[in-house]
C-alpha cells in the first residue's frame, strides 16, 4: 500500500463526520474509513475514471464542481501535491469545504516535501500540529477557523504572454500546470520547427498543457482549429481558456493517453509527458507512440519534442514510420515521422 494511504488508515480515528479527500491515488482505502463519505477529488482524469462506482463517495475531477459546496463536510484530508501553489489551492478549498470547528489534515512523505508543506499549511491554519510520523510520512492536523468559506477557481487563474516566431499569445495558468508563467524550451524548439511551413488539418495537440501549441498553430494559420487533450484538470481548464482568448475553435477535453480520442488526424503534435524518476521509464510514451499510429490518417505526421537522451527515435520507427530529426539544441530534439 502507498505509504501516505497506510498512514491515513493508522489515523482514521481522528476523522469524524462527513469527510472529503483531496488528491489520494488509490481509492481502495475508502472502504476502511469509518466515516460518512463525501467528495473525493483528483486532478488526474485516469484516476477519476477508475473511481466510478465507488460506494457512497462522490468522485470529482478537478477543483470546480457544484458538489464542492461550502461548509459541507466535517473533516478534509489533503494529500501533498507536487507543487506549492497547488497545495495553497488545496488548503483554500479545504477551508471552504469544512465547517468552522471541523478538521483539516495534511499527509505527505518526506520526499514529497511534507515539512515545507506543513509550514505552508500554517499560513491558512495557524494552529496546525503534527499528530503522527511513520513510514517516511507526517500527518498534520488543524482546527478550521470561521470565515474561510468561499472558493472560486477563476480567482486562481493567471495569464502570461509568450512570443514565438513573431506571434504573441496569451496563455492561461492554474496552480500545478506544466511550465506556468513561461514558455518551455522544448515547446519553443517544437514551434520553431514549423518555420513558415503550412500545416494540413485536422490536428491534435496531445498532452496540451495550457494549450500553447494548438493555439499558436491556429493563430499562425487561418482556419486551423486543433483539437487538444490532456489528463490533468488544470491543463484542460487552461487550454480551454487559452483557446477562447485566442479565438481558436478546436475542442479541448480530458483523456488519459489517447484513450478518449476517437478521431484520426493528419498531424499529431506533442511535447509529451516524461518520467522523471531515478530510472528512465519510457512506457508511457511508448504507449502513446503505439496508439498514435492508430490516430493518424494514412501518411499523417507525428511531430514531437523530447529530451535528446531518450530512445524515442527507435520507438517512433517501430510504431509509426522512419524518424527524422528536424531540430535540436543542447537538451531537446524535434522528431518527425509519417505513418507508413
Ligand atoms: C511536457 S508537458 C507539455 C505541455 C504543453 N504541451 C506545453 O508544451 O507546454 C506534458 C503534459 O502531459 C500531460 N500528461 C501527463 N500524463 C498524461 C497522460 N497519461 N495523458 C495525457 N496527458 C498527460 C501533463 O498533464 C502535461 O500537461
Amino acid at each position: 500500500m502507498i505509504n501516505t494511504h497506510d498512514v491515513l488508515l493508522r489515523n482514521r480515528e481522528s476523522l469524524s463526520g462527513r469527510v472529503a479527500l483531496i488528491g489520494p491515488d488509490d481509492a481502495a482505502i475508502l472502504a476502511d474509513l469509518p466515516v460518512e463519505p463525501g467528495p473525493v477529488i483528483t486532478e488526474h482524469f485516469g484516476t477519476f475514471q477508475r473511481w466510478q462506482g465507488l460506494q457512497g463517495w462522490t468522485p470529482l475531477f478537478g477543483y470546480d464542481d457544484d458538489a464542492l459546496a461550502g461548509d459541507s463536510v466535517d473533516s478534509v484530508v489533503i494529500f501533498m501535491p507536487k507543487s506549492r501553489p497547488e497545495l495553497e489551492l488545496r488548503l483554500a478549498l479545504a477551508g471552504h469545504l469544512a465547517k468552522a470547528g471541523g478538521r483539516v489534515f495534511l499527509i505527505g512523505e518526506k520526499k514529497e516535501g511534507i515539512a515545507g508543506g506543513a509550514r505552508v499549511m500554517q499560513f491558512t491554519f495557524p494552529d496546525a500540529t503534527k499528530i503522527d510520523s511513520a513510514r517516511h510520512c507526517q500527518v498534520w492536523e488543524a482546527p478550521v477557523p470561521a470565515g474561510l468559506s468561499g472558493f472560486d477557481i477563476d480567482a486562481w487563474r493567471s495569464w502570461h504572454k509568450v512570443r514565438v516566431g513573431g506571434l504573441e499569445l496569451s496563455v492561461a495558468g492554474l496552480p500545478g500546470i506544466f511550465s506556468d508563467g513561461r514558455l518551455d524550451e522544448g515547446t519553443a524548439l517544437l514551434l520553431g520547427s514549423f518555420n513558415g511551413q503550412a500545416v494540413r488539418g485536422p490536428v491534435l495537440d496531445f498532452a496540451c498543457g495550457a494549450g500553447v501549441i494548438g493555439a499558436w498553430l491556429a493563430k499562425r494559420q487561418d482556419g486551423l482549429n486543433p483539437d487538444a487533450v490532456d489528463v490533468q484538470y488544470q491543463a484542460v481548464d487552461c487550454a480551454r481558456a487559452t483557446y477562447a482568448r485566442a479565438g481558436v475553435g478546436g475542442r479541448v477535453w480530458a483523456s488519459d493517453g489517447l484513450a478518449a480520442v476517437e478521431d484520426s488526424y493528419r498531424l499529431l503534435v506533442s511535447n509529451p509527458p516524461f518520467h522523471s524518476g531515478v530510472r528512465t521509464d519510457t512506457s508511457m510514451t511508448e504507449a502513446f507512440l503505439r496508439d498514435a499510429a492508430r490516430h493518424l490518417l494514412p501518411g499523417g505526421e507525428l511531430r514531437i519534442v523530447a529530451n535528446s537522451f531518450l530512445p524515442y527515435p527507435e520507438l517512433i520507427e517501430r510504431h509509426v514510420g522512419p524518424c527524422e530529426t528536424l531540430g535540436e539544441d543542447k537538451r531537446f530534439s524535434v522528431y518527425r515521422a509519417f505513418r507508413r
